[in-house]
């Protein structure tokens, strides 16, 4: 009845709690609405937008090169008249790019999701963080960027998403974290300076544009510095960027721990 759906299933175990609208789509920022085109089930987001008159207006608005593809799956998918199937297959466009609404609508509940954990022993095994200047990129809530903040000298957590980054500021003051700032970046353009870090990590973050996402971010670690990308997944998917990482081109290297139901992932070199 639908076409092939990769998250949506998983993301609904994950976020028992979360009732979704179309009208939660008007929360999407606008680097978020590019990534549709690779994301959406086609067919249930044509539904979705033959319903909700005010969200295809407000994507097109926000990022007008969607225009186009929008135009298309409405083309090329005919409506259902049945109003069940209407809302099921709205849920269904919805659940399926879930991750990125609740990002900007629950960033607390995303924060709150203990499958995905690091320990900092996993982290200072790498390089000692010990008066260092790192970056959290794709930072999210914040996890990795409060977990390395009491053993570095500073930590810059750079982070799309504005919801994310007012949460990560408001937990800062709450928590009287200090050395910890937030900014506003992406992996393949990061307002930091050349060669300002010591270490820069990334979490489930790399691979929206790989290949400029890893020279950016070499250049802004010091000579001798080092990067370091956490990977950890529980829906058996393998790194779709391993053979690039790994590459002479990269060089990085590979920890590899758990099993097919919890893998986690550590690339790392020093720059
Ligand atoms: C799966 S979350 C991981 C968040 C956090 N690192 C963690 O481990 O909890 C992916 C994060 O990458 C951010 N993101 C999306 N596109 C990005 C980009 N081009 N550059 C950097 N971060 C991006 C998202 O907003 C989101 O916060």
């Amino acid at each position: 009845m639908y076409s092939q759906m990769q998250y949506s299933k998983r993301l609904r175990e994950l976020f028992p709690e979360v009732i979704l609208h179309a009208e939660d789509l008007l929360l999407l920022e606008t680097f978020q609405i590019k990534y549709l085109p690779d994301r959406v089930a086609q067919k249930e987001f044509a539904t979705l937008l033959c319903t909700s008159p005010v969200v295809h207006r407000f994507l097109i608005t926000k990022y007008p090169p969607i225009d186009s593809f929008l135009t298309r799956i409405l083309e090329e998918n005919s409506t259902v008249g049945d109003e069940d199937l209407i809302e099921e297959q709205c849920q269904e466009a919805l659940w399926e790019i879930a991750d990125l609404i609740i990002f900007n609508k629950n960033p607390e509940l995303f924060d709150a999701l203990n499958k995905i954990k690091w320990d900092i022993s996993e982290i200072s095994s790498i390089t000692s963080l010990e008066g260092k200047v790192v970056a959290d990129v794709g930072a999210g809530s914040g996890r990795i960027a409060f977990l390395v903040a009491p053993f570095a000298q500073t930590v810059f957590a750079v982070e799309p998403v504005t919801r994310f980054r007012t949460f990560m500021k408001e937990k800062a003051v709450r928590e009287g974290v200090n050395n910890l700032y937030v900014m506003d970046g992406t992996l393949d353009s990061i307002p930091l300076p050349d060669q300002s870090l010591d270490v820069l990590i990334t979490s489930n973050a790399i691979g929206w544009n790989i290949s400029d996402e890893l020279r950016e971010l070499e250049r802004v670690i010091k000579s001798g510095g080092h990067a370091i990308h956490l990977l950890q997944s529980d829906m058996q998917n393998e790194n779709p960027f391993h053979e690039v990482m790994i590459s002479s081109s990269w060089n990085y290297s590979c920890f590899q721990d758990g099993d097919d139901l919890k893998m986690k992932l550590r690339y790392y070199k020093t720059t």
